[in-house]
């Protein structure tokens, strides 16, 4: 029986319906708004999401559902999410497997102390100057392999100078912009996320000032510090230098866990999972690999287990879907298929020609499923989600991950409000991966629990 309130929340879901299905997929797409401003450029990482799309989409929910304080992206990735919600003034809880997005996080939180951080760049740069040891200072399993003797000289006085400033908040903002310079100095191809050696003649050709770099680097994203700042400022959202309400970011498995805010029921969720496991779509981990083995844990997390340095495939295994098992439990198959038939149909067509692919699939689904039923639980009733989300192909068959998300979703007590398409055109996605190169389009679900 329908009551009056589910009438309310019916004319709710109704006016976002109308107020986003005016706009076609070409706006969505925001062709003319393909240049990153303020912390969307500190770190080059790997599928970050569009701001302005995130923007307008959070602009929307907040005008038409009331009591929108707190929002929750459990794959946070860069924080293109945490930021625009800065923006509006919520409150923000993000997790993710990578220690390195946890990083860059916390360097996007602030605190935004405009005066000191440029007099701390300053006193960085003269320490790097005046540093003339040739002594290299970070050990670890082909660190001569991924990089030159010079270059790590270079980056081992850079990360000297790093150590000796005190303030935590403003070592977490160098070590993003040498994370960067680690990235584009190493001997690893940048035309892909995984870890790719460059070939000799192309080593023994390159001419690399790591200094300048680092200095460069560091100097953009000061000014887009600057900007960031000042537009929280205008949106007035700084208390004496910090962003006045709270963010809390954890390193975890959305799969296994995600904690309540103060004990309290989060109002929305917007995010963008992976499009499937890390190996064979986006390497997250690989990526972030070489820059973690220079940027001392303990200022990241007190929590990052050892193995994440010592191998590099740690973090992808631990991603959604990357563990490795054919041993899918009949029962947890059986469940699956049972909320979700488009996965069965796929997985049926798979096993036709590929069946040897079939069990990464099911496992990136069941790890997909744990987290969304771990986000609904933390989720108020009648919160919604915005969920950004691609199909990829595997064995040339296109994996609908909408229509698979929208079932388990569904199957878990929560109504589908509105489905928007959109081209991908500024979206930083592995071109030369086989299983990624034809996805062309993304889908936007927004979806509200309705129990
Ligand atoms: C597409 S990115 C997220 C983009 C992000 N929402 C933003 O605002 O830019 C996907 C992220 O999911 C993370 N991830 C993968 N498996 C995870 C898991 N089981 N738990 C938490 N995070 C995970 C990856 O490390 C990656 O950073």
């Amino acid at each position: 029986m329908s009551t009056q309130t589910d009438s309310v929340q019916d004319n709710i879901d109704m006016n976002i319906y109308n107020e986003l299905i005016a706009k076609d997929s070409d706006y969505w797409s925001f062709k003319e708004d393909t240049k990153r401003q303020k912390s969307h450029v500190y770190f080059n990482y790997p599928a970050m999401m569009v701001p302005a799309m995130q923007s307008e989409l959070i602009s929307c929910i907040v005008k038409n559902v009331s009591n929108i304080k707190t929002v929750l992206d459990p794959f946070v990735g860069s924080g293109t999410v945490m930021a625009e919600c800065m923006y509006h003034g919520l409150s923000f809880q993000g997790l993710d497997i990578n220690p390195l997005a946890i990083l860059l996080c916390k360097a996007k939180k602030g605190p935004f102390y405009e005066k000191a951080i440029k007099n701390k760049i300053d006193s960085l740069n003269s320490k790097i100057d005046s540093d003339d040891k040739l002594s290299i200072d970070v050990s670890f399993v082909n660190r001569d392999k991924w990089f030159t003797k010079e270059v790590l000289q270079s980056l081992s006085r850079i990360r000297r100078a790093i150590l000796d400033e005190n303030m935590l908040w403003a070592r977490r903002f160098f070590w993003v912009a040498f994370g960067e310079t680690i990235r584009q100095s190493s001997n690893s191809r940048t035309s892909t996320f995984k870890l790719h050696i460059r070939s000799k003649e192309d080593i023994d050709s390159r001419e690399i000032d790591v200094i300048g770099k680092f200095k460069s680097i560091l100097r953009n994203n000061y000014e887009h510090f600057c900007l960031h700042k000042s537009d929280l400022n205008d949106a007035n959202e700084l208390s004496k230098g910090s962003y006045k309400h709270q963010i809390k970011l954890h390193l975890g498995d959305s799969a296994k866990k995600i904690p309540c805010m103060n004990g309290k029921k989060i109002d929305l969720i917007i995010s963008s999972p992976p499009y499937g496991d890390n190996h064979t779509t986006v390497t997250y981990g690989q990526f972030s690999y070489l820059p973690l083995q220079f940027i001392p844990t303990k200022d990241i997390d007190n929590k990052i287990p050892q193995d994440v340095l010592n191998i590099t495939t740690y973090i992808d295994k631990l991603s959604l879907g990357g563990s490795t098992s054919k041993d899918i439990n009949r029962k947890v198959c059986k469940e699956l298929f049972d909320i979700s038939p488009t996965l069965k149909r796929i997985i049926a067509d798979l096993s036709v020609e590929h069946k040897d692919k079939t069990y990464k699939v099911i496992n990136f689904y069941e790890d997909l499923r744990n987290s969304l039923k771990n986000c609904l639980s933390v989720l108020r009733k009648d919160g919604y989600m915005v969920w950004t989300v691609g199909n990829r192909n595997v064995g040339g068959i296109s994996i609908p991950l909408d229509k698979i998300l929208q079932e388990i979703l569904e199957h878990y007590g929560s109504k589908l409000v509105l489905k928007l398409d959109r081209d991908i055109c500024n979206k930083r996605m592995a071109s030369r991966n086989k299983n990624t190169k034809t996805m062309t389009k993304e889908e936007i679900l927004i979806m509200r629990k309705v129990v």
